[in-house]
């Protein structure tokens, strides 16, 4: 399997889905919802996300979602916004491509009133699947904060190997001081469940 020369005129077919949810590219108009996601989420994610120490508005989720938007064509980022029926639950993402390997990273965030239903398990090993069966990645990085045992699970839970333990890697968003980060990674998609994760043909 090579690299891809041209990432741009990789068709990416969406949305993609689960037993209880959908995957969409963000897109123009997501700004409120995920305004609203973010809002009630603050205190959850100011330890850990760099943005979530900035204020925070409509504005800025809008435009938010059309940067992903844009950057989604281009396959720099591509940003998913997770779906339950109409209720914006979160995003997952895959970035910091290499596409000559090709290999890349997956981050995620979920609103704190829909955290402990395992909906983020769920799209990571969806995403995880059509990174591996689609795309055609190698290698799929998740990075933690150390200290971040809720993201930590994650990984854990869907079989990522704990690859690297690497102090001063990061800086704590809130303190400022450096962290450690967990890099755990999947070469494949062996034993990730499939049964009800689809995407267009
Ligand atoms: C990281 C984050 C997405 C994890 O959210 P989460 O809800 O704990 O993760 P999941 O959605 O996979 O749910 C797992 C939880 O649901 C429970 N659960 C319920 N039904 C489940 C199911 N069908 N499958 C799996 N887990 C299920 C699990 O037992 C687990 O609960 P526990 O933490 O009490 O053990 C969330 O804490 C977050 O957004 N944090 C702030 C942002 C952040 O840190 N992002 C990561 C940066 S690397």
């Amino acid at each position: 399997m090579a690299g891809i020369e041209k990432p741009i005129l990789l068709d990416l077919p969406v949305p993609i889905r689960t037993k209880r949810l959908t995957l969409h590219p963000l897109q123009t108009g997501d700004g409120a919802a995920m305004f609203t996601a973010i809002s009630e989420s603050m205190a959850e994610f100011a330890p850990w996300l760099e943005w979530a120490s900035s204020p925070q508005t409509p504005e800025t989720a809008e435009e938010t979602a059309r940067r992903f938007s844009a950057e989604f064509l281009l396959r720099k980022h591509l940003s998913f916004a997770i779906f339950s029926d109409a209720r914006f639950l979160g995003m997952v993402a895959l970035y910091g491509f290499k596409w000559n390997i090709p290999s890349a990273c997956c981050g995620y965030w979920l609103r704190t009133s829909e955290t402990g239903k395992g909906y983020m398990t769920e799209s990571v090993a969806a995403l995880s699947l059509y990174a591996f069966r689609h795309i055609g990645l190698r290698r799929l990085a998740i990075l933690c904060d150390a200290d971040n045992l809720k993201s930590i699970a994650v990984p854990k839970r869907l079989d990522f190997a704990l690859e690297a333990t690497s102090p001063m890697a990061d800086i704590h968003p809130q303190t400022g001081e450096p962290t450690t980060e967990l890099v755990f990674v999947r070469l494949n998609d062996a034993g990730l469940d499939d049964a009800s994760v689809s995407w267009p043909a």
